[in-house]
């Protein structure tokens, strides 16, 4: 099963990954991840990766395009993949049937976590992770069990920010994604591909909201 996970900054893409990963045993692939461990990792890639992402601009999607269908060469993906973060324009969503169909893949589901964008730069500026599992936690909405502990690895005073989450980058994500990633849904809308999801419900009520798409009872 192959899924888009689509929504702007901040509408829980990553959240909701995770707990797929988890309950479905499918592989997320996240190329703002991807992106983020090649800044860490210093390669050139990296290095344009970070002024673009630090300006809330978008790589290019030729180069992106690239590193997806490399990591889609990579055997964990073949049983199933829930896509975080790519398609963001036409091009990409073209590359993406493209890259799939030349290993015999298909998408299955395309699900748009709607969010009101107010709510997005609270939701991404108080956004913190444990920089050794990167379990994902937030100010308000999900703080840590013990302030300084990560519930799931235990590593102390390890959490970390992205330089990226900050009020003026977020909202140049934000019109990058209305500019260039939510006009792509008419794309997938013609395809009867697309299933929409409240993404300000609570965390556990979008999760089963998802899970019932893919069982197949919207
Ligand atoms: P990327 O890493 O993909 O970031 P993004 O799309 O901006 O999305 P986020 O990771 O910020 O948000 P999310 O939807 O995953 O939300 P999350 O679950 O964390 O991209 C970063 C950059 O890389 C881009 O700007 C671009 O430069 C580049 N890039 C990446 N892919 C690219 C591509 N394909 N082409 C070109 N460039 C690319 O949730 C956010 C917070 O809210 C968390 O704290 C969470 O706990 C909380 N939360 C989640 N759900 C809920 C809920 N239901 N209720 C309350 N709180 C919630």
């Amino acid at each position: 099963m192959n899924i888009i996970l689509l929504g702007p900054p901040g509408a829980g893409k990553g959240t909701q990954a995770t707990r797929l990963v988890h309950e479905r045993g499918l592989v997320q692939v996240s190329t703002g991840d991807m992106l983020r461990a090649a800044v860490n990792a210093g390669t050139e890639i990296g290095r344009m990766a970070d002024e673009i992402m630090k300006a809330g601009k978008l790589f290019p999607d030729d180069l992106m395009s690239q590193i997806l269908g490399a990591r889609l060469d990579e055997p964990d993906t073949a049983n199933g993949v829930i896509f975080d973060g790519y398609p963001r324009t036409q091009a990409q969503a073209e590359a993406l049937d493209r890259l799939l169909a030349e290993r015999g893949r298909t998408l299955d589901h395309v699900i748009e976590l709607d969010v009101d964008e107010e709510a997005l730069v609270d939701r991404i500026t108080g956004r913190f992770s444990c920089a050794k599992c990167g379990e994902g936690y937030h100010d308000r909405y999900k703080l840590p069990k013990v302030p300084t502990l990560c519930d799931v690895c235990g590593s102390e005073n390890q959490f970390k920010r992205r330089p990226d989450d900050n009020a003026e980058t977020v909202r140049n994500r934000l019109a990058e994604y209305r500019a260039k990633t939510a006009p792509i849904l008419p794309y997938y809308e013609a395809k009867g591909l697309v299933a929409r999801v409240d993404g300000m419900a609570p965390i556990a009520e979008v999760n089963a909201a998802i899970e019932r798409i893919l069982d197949g009872s919207r």
